[in-house]
């Protein structure tokens, strides 16, 4: 069946802005990681309900990055839009600069991708609308989100394999080249 209900990713791109002020909790003038991960948060709500027009709840966050610090007094911008949509999910990518206001000067200071879910009435998962890619980079990044969900599934797999296998008898000889000691009588 045609799936008549699809809307651009235009429709729903979504900018949270806030002025860094010296009361948002901060170290050394640097705003700390929670209030940019709150306020990502809140643009990949607004963007996910936007495109769904359903109240959606988040149930992953991947790839958070902060790669430059962002100091008080900054304007910080948490640029959504939606990468993916599967059936009941959709992937939203969130994007963090900062200005500074007396420079103009705008750095990329962060970037993550949150999978939101969207909630019927009923409060179960209830389908998404299809996306219209209308360029090139919305192309790359429905493709990249296909591989970073393909990639975390095999991570996951792997990961629980290995862990299995741990034999903590055996396996701590690997101790020997890390940073750590045993802190008690073993
Ligand atoms: C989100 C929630 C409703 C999913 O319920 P569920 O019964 O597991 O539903 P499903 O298994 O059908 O999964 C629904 C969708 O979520 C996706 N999903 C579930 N867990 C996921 C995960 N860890 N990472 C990425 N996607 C996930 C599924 O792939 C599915 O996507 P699709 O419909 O596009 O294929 C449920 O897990 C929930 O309520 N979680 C708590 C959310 C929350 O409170 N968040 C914090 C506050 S917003």
């Amino acid at each position: 069946m045609a799936d008549i209900n699809k809307k651009p990713v235009s429709h729903s791109r979504t900018t949270i802005t806030e002025l860094m002020l010296p009361t948002h909790p901060n170290i050394d003038n640097k705003i700390v990681g929670e209030v940019l991960l709150s306020q990502m948060s809140k643009a990949a709500f607004a963007c996910a309900t936007r495109h769904t027009n359903n109240f959606c709840v988040m149930v992953s966050m991947d790839d958070i990055e902060f790669v430059q610090p962002i100091e008080v007094g900054e304007i910080v911008n948490s640029k959504a839009s939606i990468n993916y949509v599967g059936n009941t999910s959709v992937v939203v990518g969130v994007r963090v600069e900062s200005e500074n206001l007396k420079t103009g000067m705008v750095k990329h200071t962060g970037s993550g991708y949150f999978t939101m879910v969207a909630k019927g009435d009923d409060g179960r998962p209830t389908n998404a609308p299809g996306l219209v890619l209308e360029n090139e980079d919305d192309v790359r990044r429905f493709l990249a989100a296909m591989i970073r969900k393909e990639v975390k599934l095999l991570g996951k797999v792997q990961f629980n394999e290995k862990i299995k296998k741990i034999n903590v008898f055996e396996d701590i000889k690997k101790l020997k080249k890390e940073r750590c000691e045993i802190g008690f009588e073993w």
